[in-house]
């Protein structure tokens, strides 16, 4: 297998400067204990006050990492700059060093009206300034017991699939996020996983081997210490993106030793 898995921790609005001063301490430990070839990637996406925070203690640690330790925001602004309240640019994460944005979550598709339109002046905007996004997609549980995921999976990866460059598909990240599973406990069977994992990875690709051979696609929704290993077992899962259990260190590190 030549992919890298990822192990990515998205604390939505959560956390307070010391526990993500603690965090990255217990990452950077942990990663510095288990060296030779580790096969993931460690991404961290506090919430966007706290990533030069995290970033500060991360470059005092970096040097005897041996996993790959690296922050994502958890979304950011289609516009470089301007007069938009509130927002933070692809620019500016660029210039505190961070390297991945989340893009596209079910949260703020639900609760922030997000569309696949923006979402995709949003990729379009981090790959502008060298930031990686990591593409949530996912269906409603209604979709799923309609039978109609794959439609809206393809929706929701039709401008990406239509408008990326080779490179850029090749580098994108998707995070495969039931919406009926973030939060619930509840996931889909492992085989499940395994047969939306491929068909995204076929849609996406549309057959390209190079790019079907790089993408990375990680699973999201009530990933914990007890099921990650399973689900790290399908082929087509390259790593996870957790929220509640990556809250707590041990958890967290648990669902990357699963790997
Ligand atoms: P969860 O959240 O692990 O708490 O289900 C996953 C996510 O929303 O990224």
């Amino acid at each position: 297998m030549m992919r890298k898995g990822i192990i990515a921790a998205n604390w939505k609005m959560n956390g307070t400067h010391t526990e993500v001063t603690q965090f990255v301490n217990a990452l950077a430990t942990f990663a510095a204990e288990t060296p030779g070839t580790n096969p993931v990637e460690v991404i961290f996406a506090p919430p966007a006050i706290y990533l030069d925070l995290a970033q500060g203690n991360l470059a005092q640690q970096s040097s005897n990492l041996a996993t790959p330790f690296s922050l994502a925001a958890q979304d950011a602004s289609q516009h470089d700059n301007g007069a938009y309240t509130g927002e933070i640019s692809m620019a500016m994460l660029r210039d505190m060093n961070c390297q991945h944005v989340i893009l596209g979550h079910s949260e703020r598709r639900q609760y922030f009206a997000e569309t696949n339109a923006v979402i995709y002046e949003k990729i379009t905007a981090a790959f502008n300034h060298g930031i990686t996004p990591i593409l949530c997609i996912g269906e409603q549980d209604q979709d799923n017991q309609q039978g109609k995921t794959t439609d809206v999976l393809t929706e929701q990866l039709a401008l990406a699939i239509e408008k990326l460059s080779e490179n850029q598909k090749q580098q994108i990240i998707i995070a495969y996020e039931p919406v009926w599973a973030i939060g619930t406990g509840r996931t889909p069977s492992i085989d499940e996983i395994e047969k939306i994992h491929q068909k995204i990875r076929s849609i996406f690709t549309q057959n390209n081997d190079t790019i079907a051979r790089d993408l990375r696609i990680l699973y999201g929704g009530s990933v914990n210490p007890d099921n990650a290993s399973a689900i790290f077992k399908c082929p087509n899962v390259d790593g996870a993106l957790v929220g509640g259990a990556s809250l707590k260190i041990d958890s967290f590190k648990q669902i990357i030793k699963a790997y």
